[in-house]
């Protein structure tokens, strides 16, 4: 971690509970999390252990219960919704597991919809999605449709999607999930580029330590609490003597 570069995720003495049958169940539990500009973070865990709770307050889509969150130095506790809206769409590109492509649009439709909401004109948007198709090696495919493609370049679509807006951050949850190994390692080559070349913040939940590996910096949860932040190997050679109830998303 770099002391001189900006912070883009602050996290401190974060907790989320969720409503259960006997009061709140405490979800994730005094979680702090400083995230650099530039960095590469993979976050693991067990399923149930908090992860994609912890994305969904990462990404605005869910609010924390206590603690504090400041998404390139601002305080979202503090905002109103519509300049939350617009701090997510501008500043956060998202990456599912199941792509969550729009089945009846063409690949360059889907790219340009977040455009749609920021209010770009319609020849801006097509050109600036072309552009994107064409970073992420489907430029020629711009007319086709999800269903005629495969679902690693699915995924790339998702990726352009995700980046037409000139986010800072991507935040991807299990990206890979429903990849097989080969088309993996071209998506996790992809998300290191961007990385590495466009300086693009990633925060990446996986369950698969071969997709953690690819991070600078690991995250580990467990029962909703952070047990790891730092180094990869030793967050994985640390999570191979923890016992796990099933390792699956
Ligand atoms: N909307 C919800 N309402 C109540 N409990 C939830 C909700 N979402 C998740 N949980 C519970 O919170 C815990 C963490 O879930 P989640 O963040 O999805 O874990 P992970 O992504 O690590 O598998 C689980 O026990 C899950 O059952
Ligand atoms: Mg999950």
């Amino acid at each position: 971690m770099n002391e001189n570069k900006p912070s883009v995720i602050e996290l401190h003495d974060l907790c989320k509970d969720y409503p259960g049958a006997d009061g709140p169940t405490p979800v994730l539990k005094n979680i702090n999390i400083d995230i650099q500009s530039g960095e590469f973070v993979a976050i693991m865990g067990p399923s149930g252990s908090g992860k994609s709770t912890l994305m969904n307050v990462l990404g605005c889509l869910d609010t924390a219960t206590s603690g504090q969150y400041l998404l390139s130095d601002q305080n979202i506790n503090l905002m109103n919704v519509a300049s939350l809206a617009q701090l997510r769409n501008r500043f956060i590109g998202f990456v599912f597991q199941g792509f969550n492509l729009l089945p009846r649009s063409s690949l360059l439709d889907n790219v340009a919809m977040p455009l749609i909401y920021a209010g770009v004109p319609l020849v801006e948007r097509r050109a600036r999605a072309q552009l994107m198709l064409n970073k992420v090696g489907l430029g020629s495919r711009a007319s086709a449709l999800p269903s005629q493609i495969s679902g690693g370049q699915q995924q790339r679509v998702a990726i352009a999607r995700a980046l037409v807006n000139e986010p800072a951050l991507i935040l991807a949850d299990e990206p890979t999930g429903n990849l097989d190994s080969s088309t993996s390692g071209d998506i996790m080559n992809l998300f290191t580029e961007l990385n590495r070349k466009d300086g693009i913040t990633l925060v990446l939940v996986t369950h698969e330590a071969d997709i953690a590996a690819y991070a600078q910096r690991l995250i580990r949860l467990v029962d909703g609490h952070k047990v790891h932040d730092g180094d990869v190997e030793t967050g994985l050679a640390q999570a191979m003597h923890i016992p796990t109830t099933g390792d699956a998303a």
